[in-house]
């Protein structure tokens, strides 16, 4: 349970996704079977409805792990699309270019080796979106670089903002977590508040935040 939304819900939302190629099945099975966090199916959906609708054509992803978003974003925003993609683990990158091969997307998804927070700010492109899915307390290191990259009209998404719903309600808060919790609420009531932004905090899967760049 996620502590977010009722299980009997997101299994319902669930059955009614479409069915995922082969390839991502493998991939969901090795994550599970690994311990190796990747977007929520809902969530995945959600955010490909997002880059359809906005006909976006260029993501900066930080998070990589095994390739999986990075594979559904690229499939989902078709020819000419771009994924660069940033991790710091060797062992995650060795997997994801495997992946990334086998769902012949090399040549859309740029997997770049390092720690986000040195390789975004000499990063020279600019995104029609930005998926922040790295490590949960450091969401705000990288806000100021990624306003930077994101074009105006331009969408910031951040997963795992409600992080098992400890960031909303100080009773769910496990003590060893207390650090990412106030991080993360920092982190959201900057995106809330921001000038340039204009943000909307969705209970989907571990909670999502949606912010749209408007200058
Ligand atoms: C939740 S997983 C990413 C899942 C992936 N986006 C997906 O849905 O398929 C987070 C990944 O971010 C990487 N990571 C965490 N902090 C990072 C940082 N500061 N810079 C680069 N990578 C980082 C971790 O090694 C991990 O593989």
């Amino acid at each position: 349970m996620s502590n977010i939304n009722q299980e009997y819900i997101e299994n319902y939302i669930r059955s009614l996704l479409p069915k995922p190629s082969i390839l991502i099945q493998e991939m969901e099975c090795f994550a599970r079977e690994n311990h190796i966090p990747i977007v929520q199916p809902e969530v995945a959906q959600f955010i490909v409805l997002i880059l359809q609708a906005q006909r976006c054509k260029k993501v900066l992803e930080i998070g990589t792990a095994i390739g999986y978003s990075s594979i559904l974003w690229a499939t989902a925003m078709g020819k000419g699309s771009k994924v660069v993609t940033i991790e710091r683990e060797s062992d995650m990158i060795f997997l994801a270019k495997q992946y990334v091969q086998r769902a012949q997307l090399q040549d859309n998804i740029k997997i770049l080796q390092g720690q986000g927070e040195e390789v975004v700010p000499i990063l020279k492109d600019h995104f029609d979106c930005i998926f922040l899915d790295a490590a949960k307390g450091h969401y705000m290191d990288f806000l100021p670089s990624c306003l930077s990259l994101l074009k105006t009209g331009g969408l910031l998404i951040s997963d795992n903002v409600l992080f098992r719903g400890m960031v909303a309600s100080d009773a769910l808060v496990n003590r060893r977590k207390i650090t990412i919790v106030k991080r993360m609420r920092k982190y959201l009531e900057c995106i809330s508040n921001h000038p340039q932004l204009i943000t909307s905090v969705i209970p989907i899967g571990d909670g999502l935040a949606i912010s749209l760049k408007k200058e």
